[in-house]
């Protein structure tokens, strides 16, 4: 079990926060492959809730060391009112949260340019994650351990405010952004910082010569992957299982075992296409009684049917050896339950999925109509307690994606889980 991956199969949201904070105890750390503050991991346990946006989903289980990966793009200032806010729910981070020194920075031009360029379009969370990937690519992004250097990090911003004005100067004022005081506001939080830079992929090196278990926490979800996701409807990282390897620098002979996690429905953030998309009642009450509201941006979420043919190719694409399935409870009280099962277009039918936003957009869900029950879930531990019709769409979610189900969420605290080997 050296590493262990966490990975969302649908459009996010799946409900990671809650399976990585249950599983947090097994493991000796807990490490975030990629994305940025464009997350919102919900945690509750007993009467509190927290949602994190970039530090991992373990730092509420003590002892149990916290990493940030080179993969992910971080706002500096986001990070530092994290860490005080987790630290003063009395949770000490100092000696266990470690942060890459090649992980990038997200900086105030960032959210600027998204906001002239791609938000409105992608529908994006307008946290300047496009464009701190773009410039990583670009190879003129600034990294934590220039943040840390202040000579560095001065000289730095200087250059790449001169670049970024030559494109928001009018949009931002006849000046542009004012370098002196991006670096004025970042040298502060560069100081708190400091002491959690480090080299992360050697610290995960040594940890597994020393046979330590890691839990790889994956942001977002398989189909808004930058390549294999619904393009351009996509986020600009990798979080399917192979971003590991890249956002974290361990090898893929480390990974033993992949964990996708799935709402017993969908739902889809932003625009793009979302073939079970309901925009009827049943849309609505998926909506409510799920509270289907953005974590990061309190968007409300879309809602539909769960899709087999995406979370088919979601398996295939990351190995799950096992299924993580969320909020069950939500279906309780409805007639009927969909799961798509083919998509149709022209005529043909075609159970495999499509990895192109135009293509997909003018396909037809092709449904097979389970039997709901009326019974609330909410809570329960135990499968046998299960109704049968819970039970049979579990067992056909299975038989259509060949994925043992090991953990099912009954509702949003801890306790409100049935675990089967999980
Ligand atoms: P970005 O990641 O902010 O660039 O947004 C790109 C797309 O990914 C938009 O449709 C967002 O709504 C979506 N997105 C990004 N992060 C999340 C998330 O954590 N959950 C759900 N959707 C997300």
């Amino acid at each position: 079990m050296a590493v262990t991956v966490v990975v969302g199969s649908q459009w996010g949201d799946e409900g990671k926060g809650k399976v990585v904070d249950l599983l947090a105890s097994q493991f000796d750390i807990v490490a975030r492959y990629q994305g940025g503050a464009n997350a919102g991991h919900t945690i509750k346990w007993g009467d509190r809730e927290h949602v994190l946006h970039l530090l991992p989903s373990g730092v509420f289980a003590p002892g149990v060391h916290c990493l940030i990966g080179n993969g992910v793009v971080i706002d500096p200032k986001a990070l530092v009112s994290e860490i005080q806010n987790v630290q003063e729910l009395g949770y000490d981070l100092k000696g266990r949260l470690w942060v890459s020194r090649n992980a990038h920075c997200i900086l105030p031009y960032h959210q600027a340019l998204e906001n002239i360029r791609s938000a409105d379009r992608i529908g994006t969370t307008k946290r300047g994650i496009g464009p701190a990937y773009t410039d990583k690519v670009a190879r003129t992004g600034i990294r934590i351990a220039e943040l840390v250097d202040v000579d560095v990090f001065s000289k730095r911003v200087r250059t790449e405010v001169e670049r970024k004005n030559l494109i928001l100067r009018g949009s931002y004022g006849e000046r542009g952004l004012d370098a002196e005081e991006i670096i004025a506001e970042y040298s502060d939080c560069a100081r708190t910082l400091a002491e959690y830079v480090t080299d992360t992929a050697h610290f995960l090196h040594e940890a597994l010569d020393h046979g330590k278990k890691i839990l790889a926490e994956g942001a977002q979800g398989c189909l808004l992957d930058i390549d294999f996701g619904t393009y351009p409807y996509v986020t600009s990282s990798t979080p399917t299982a192979g971003g590991v390897c890249t956002g974290l620098g361990v090898p893929p002979t480390a990974i033993t075992r992949t964990i996708g996690i799935s709402k017993a429905y969908c739902t889809r953030v932003g625009h793009g296409p979302f073939p079970t998309e309901l925009t009827d009642t049943t849309g609505a009450h998926l909506q409510n009684a799920g509270g289907e509201f953005g974590a990061t941006t309190g968007r409300p979420r879309r809602c539909g049917w769960l899709d087999l043919v995406a979370l088919r190719y979601s398996c295939r694409l990351n190995g799950f050896a096992e299924l993580a399935l969320t909020k069950l409870d939500v279906l309780s009280g409805l007639e009927n339950v969909k799961v798509c099962v083919e998509y149709e277009q022209g005529g043909v039918t075609d159970s495999r999925f499509i990895n192109d936003a135009r293509l997909l957009d003018t396909v037809s869900p092709q449904y097979e109509v389970m039997q709901g029950w009326e019974e609330d879930i909410r809570g329960y531990r135990d499968f046998d307690e299960l109704p049968g019709a819970a039970k049979d769409l579990i067992n056909r979610i299975q038989s259509f994606t060949g994925i043992p189900v090991t953990m099912i969420s009954t509702g949003p605290k801890r306790s409100q889980t049935i675990r089967m080997g999980c």
